[in-house]
C-alpha cells in the first residue's frame, strides 16, 4: 500500500505551523510595547551568535498579511503565535497598551479571514523587564500572579475570535536555561552548556523555587482564562516533554519508558497532570526542594482541555532495570549524525511514544504537537527556489511516527510545524533556520521551501505524502 493511500490522520486534524512574538515580530520598541528581558539579553553584546538580535527579525509586526496570506498558500489550517506580554502591558501590570492588544486582534481577524485557526500562546518567554527588575521575575510568586491577570484580561479581549490558549511554551527550557543554564546532552558523554534570558545562574533551592513559580503561574492563568474567556474557550500548555523511548518495542521496556518519562518531567509535565511532585524528585532535591502549600498545588493541577508537547528528539532510550528508578538511560553514540542545532537526529519513532506516553501515563485527551521541526543552513538555489530535501525527510519520518499514534487511537488533535518561517533562533541568531518558509534576512524576502509544498500536499491529503 502506497503511503498516500494508507497513512491517513483523523478527520478534523490539524495541520498547523508555529512561531512565537520575540523570534519574528521586530517592532521592539513600537505602539507602546514596553522592554522585554529579551530585549535586554540580545541588546547586550557576546549573548547570541553575531550579535544578532530581534529589533527587526522578520519584521511581522508590518508584513503579517503577507505572512498568513503565505500560510494559507502552503495549506495550513491553524496558527500557533505567541502574544509579547510587554506589548499588552508595557509593565508587567497596571494599564494595558490598546496598540499593543489592537495588533493581535488584527492578526486574529486576519487569520480567520483566511480560513486559519489562531491558537495563543501567552508566554514564550518574552517576560516585561519591569517585572525582572521590581521582583527578580519568576524568582517571585507576584510574577505568577501578573501572568494570570494578564493571561485572563487576553482571553477576555480576544476570546470571541482566540478560542484556543496555551499558557506557557516550553518551562523546562526558559526556567532552567535562564535561571542557570543548561548543559544539553549531545551524546556520547560530552555536553555543551547553554544560558538565555534572563541569563541567571541560581542555587539549586532557587532554581526549583523558580520551577514552581512558573507551574503556579499556568495554574492560575488556567482559571483566569476560564473566568473571563468565553464558553468555547480551551486551555492547556505547551511543553518539550522529555520522552524516554523504549530501547526495544516490548512491554517491560515501555513500562520502563513510562516510568522514566513521569521521573523525568517531575517538575512540570508531571505536577501539572497529577497535582503533585513525584516522590523521588522531593526526596533527590532534599533540602532544596520547592516550597509550596497543598493549595497551590491544586491551582496547578486545574484542570485542562487539552495537552501540547512539543517533540523533536528522545530525552533517552531506556532499558528496563531491576534496580531503583526501574530503567536505565541508554546514551546515544557521539558518532551518530547531529542537525544544525547540534541535536542528535535519533528516533523520529519519539513521535509515536511521546503522545502515547502521555496518554498512558495521564489519560490526557486530546494531545497536540505544538513543535516539531528541523534545524539547517538552507541556501536559496540557482532558481530562486530553496530545496530543503533534508527538512523533507524529517517530516516524513516523523510524521509516519505521529499517524501510527493516531492510527492506534492516541487522540492526537494536531500538529504545529516549527516553524512557519526560518526566524531568530535564541542565542543561535538567524543561522540555524527552522522554517517552511525562507526569509532572506537582508531582504525580507520570502520563499516557500520544498518543504512547505511538501506540507501542503500532506494538508490537503490528510496523510503522510
Ligand atoms: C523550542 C522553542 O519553543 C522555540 O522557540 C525554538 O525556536 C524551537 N523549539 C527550536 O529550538
Amino acid at each position: 500500500m502506497s503511503a498516500a493511500a494508507g497513512l491517513r490522520f483523523p478527520d478534523g486534524f490539524r495541520w498547523g505551523v508555529a512561531t512565537s512574538s520575540y523570534q519574528i515580530e521586530g517592532a521592539w520598541n513600537e505602539d507602546g510595547k514596553g522592554g522585554s528581558i529579551w530585549d535586554t539579553y540580545a541588546h547586550t553584546p557576546g549573548n547570541i551568535r553575531n550579535n544578532d538580535n530581534g529589533d527587526v527579525a522578520n519584521d511581522h509586526y508590518h508584513r503579517y498579511r503577507e505572512d498568513v496570506a503565505l500560510m494559507k498558500s502552503i495549506g495550513a489550517t491553524a496558527y500557533r503565535f505567541s502574544i509579547a506580554w510587554p506589548r499588552i502591558f508595557p509593565d508587567g501590570t497596571g494599564a494595558p497598551n490598546r496598540k499593543g492588544l489592537d495588533f493581535y486582534s488584527r492578526l486574529a481577524d486576519e487569520l480567520l479571514g483566511a480560513g486559519i485557526e489562531p491558537f495563543a500562546t501567552l508566554y514564550h518567554w518574552d517576560l516585561p523587564q519591569a517585572l525582572q527588575d521590581r521582583h527578580g521575575g519568576w524568582q517571585s510568586k507576584d510574577t505568577a500572579k501578573a501572568f494570570a491577570d494578564y493571561a485572563g484580561y487576553v482571553a477576555g479581549q480576544l476570546g470571541d475570535r482566540v478560542q484556543h490558549y496555551f499558557t506557557i511554551n516550553e518551562f523546562r527550557s526558559f526556567v532552567d536555561m535562564g535561571h542557570r543554564g543548561a548543559d544539553l546532552d549531545i551524546g556520547g558523554g560530552k555536553t555543551y552548556h547553554v544560558s538565555i534570558a534572563p541569563g541567571l545562574s541560581l542555587s539549586d533551592a532557587e532554581l526549583n523555587q523558580v520551577r514552581h513559580h512558573a507551574v503556579l503561574g499556568h495554574g492560575l492563568a488556567v482559571q483566569a482564562i476560564r473566568a473571563r474567556g468565553r464558553a468555547g474557550t480551551r486551555v492547556g500548555f505547551a511543553e518539550n516533554i522529555r520522552a524516554a523511548v523504549p530501547a526495544i518495542d516490548r512491554p517491560d521496556y515501555v513500562k520502563a519508558a513510562e516510568t522514566a518519562t513521569r521521573e523525568l518531567n517531575a517538575p512540570f509535565v508531571t505536577v501539572m497532570l497529577e497535582g503533585r511532585y513525584t516522590d523521588a524528585y522531593l526526596t533527590n532535591a532534599g533540602r532544596d526542594a520547592p516550597r509550596f502549600t497543598d493549595e497551590e498545588l491544586r491551582t496547578i493541577a486545574s484542570p485542562l482541555d487539552f495537552v501540547g508537547i512539543n517533540v523533536y528528539v528522545p530525552d533517552c532510550y531506556v532499558a528496563p532495570s531491576d534496580e531503583p528508578p526501574g530503567y536505565r538511560v541508554i546514551p546515544i553514540n557521539e558518532s551518530h549524525p547531529t542537525m544544525k542545532s547540534g541535536w542528535h537526529i535519533v528516533g523520529p519513532e519519539v513521535m509515536y511514544w511521546a503522545p502515547r506516553h502521555v496518554r498512558s501515563l495521564w489519560g490526557a485527551t486530546p494531545v497536540y504537537i505544538t513543535e516539531n521541526g528541523w534545524a539547517a543552513s538552507d541556501v536559496v538555489a540557482d532558481d530562486g527556489k530553496v530545496y530543503d530535501s533534508d527538512r523533507v525527510m524529517f517530516l516524513r519520518a516523523c510524521l509516519t511516527e505521529l499517524q501510527r499514534a493516531t492510527a492506534e487511537g492516541v487522540p492526537v488533535a494536531g500538529y504545529f510545524h516549527w516553524s512557519a518561517q526560518d526566524n531568530l533562533e535564541w542565542n543561535a541568531g538567524f543561522g540555524n533556520r527552522f522554517g517552511l518558509i525562507y526569509i532572506d534576512f537582508k531582504t525580507l524576502e520570502r520563499i516557500p521551501k520544498l518543504s512547505a509544498m511538501w506540507f501542503r500536499e500532506a494538508a490537503r491529503r490528510n496523510a503522510v505524502v
